[in-house]
């Protein structure tokens, strides 16, 4: 990981990925959130020479049919294809669960294509129940994992 850098970015500079990588169906204006304005949220870049090669979200939003009061949601964790296998999505979801651990947050969860679920299970995530078919997306599974204290490590062995 020698060669990447983790930098809070502003929500404006994640958009373009966010889109080109998962959303490219979408016009620009809709991957611009509500939760980008959340002054709690954190918008994390991944740079390998000063380029922006990762992104991923993170703000203080409940869990669909959950009581957890701290929940935290992840949103548009995305990694350039010529970046990935290099441990840079588990780096960016670690900044994530850190901002969420630092400000008391107890759970964190995502929704997922099927195709990442694999991503989310490996970094120690469960799934909150079926996939639910999003019209734009396809299957979507929500992933969930408790969230840390800071010390401690929360990725499986
Ligand atoms: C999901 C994604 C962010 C993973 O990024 P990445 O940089 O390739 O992930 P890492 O290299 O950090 O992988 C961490 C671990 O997860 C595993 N992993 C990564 N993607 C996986 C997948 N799709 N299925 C199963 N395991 C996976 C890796 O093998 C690695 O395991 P290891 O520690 O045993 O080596 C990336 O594939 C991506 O951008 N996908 C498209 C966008 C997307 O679907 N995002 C998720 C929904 S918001």
């Amino acid at each position: 990981m020698a060669d990447y850098e983790l930098q809070t970015i502003a929500p404006a500079e994640a958009r373009p990925l966010r889109r080109a990588l998962l959303h490219q169906l979408l016009p620009t204006a809709a991957v611009d959130y509500q939760s980008d304005h959340d002054p709690e949220s954190l918008h994390i870049g991944a740079f390998k020479d000063g380029a922006l090669v990762g992104v991923a979200s993170v703000h203080p939003q409940a869990m669909p049919n959950s009581p957890e009061p701290a929940a935290w949601r992840i949103r548009d964790i995305a990694v350039e294809r010529g970046h990935r296998g290099r441990g840079v999505g588990a780096w960016l979801l670690e900044r994530c669960l850190e901002h969420a651990s630092t400000r008391s947050g107890s759970v964190i969860w995502c929704t997922t294509r099927v195709a990442a679920y694999g991503f989310f299970e490996r970094m120690g995530f469960s799934r909150a129940g079926p996939p639910i078919e999003d019209p734009d997306e396809g299957p979507q599974y929500t992933v969930y994992a408790e969230v840390p204290p800071l010390e401690r490590s929360w990725r499986l062995a």
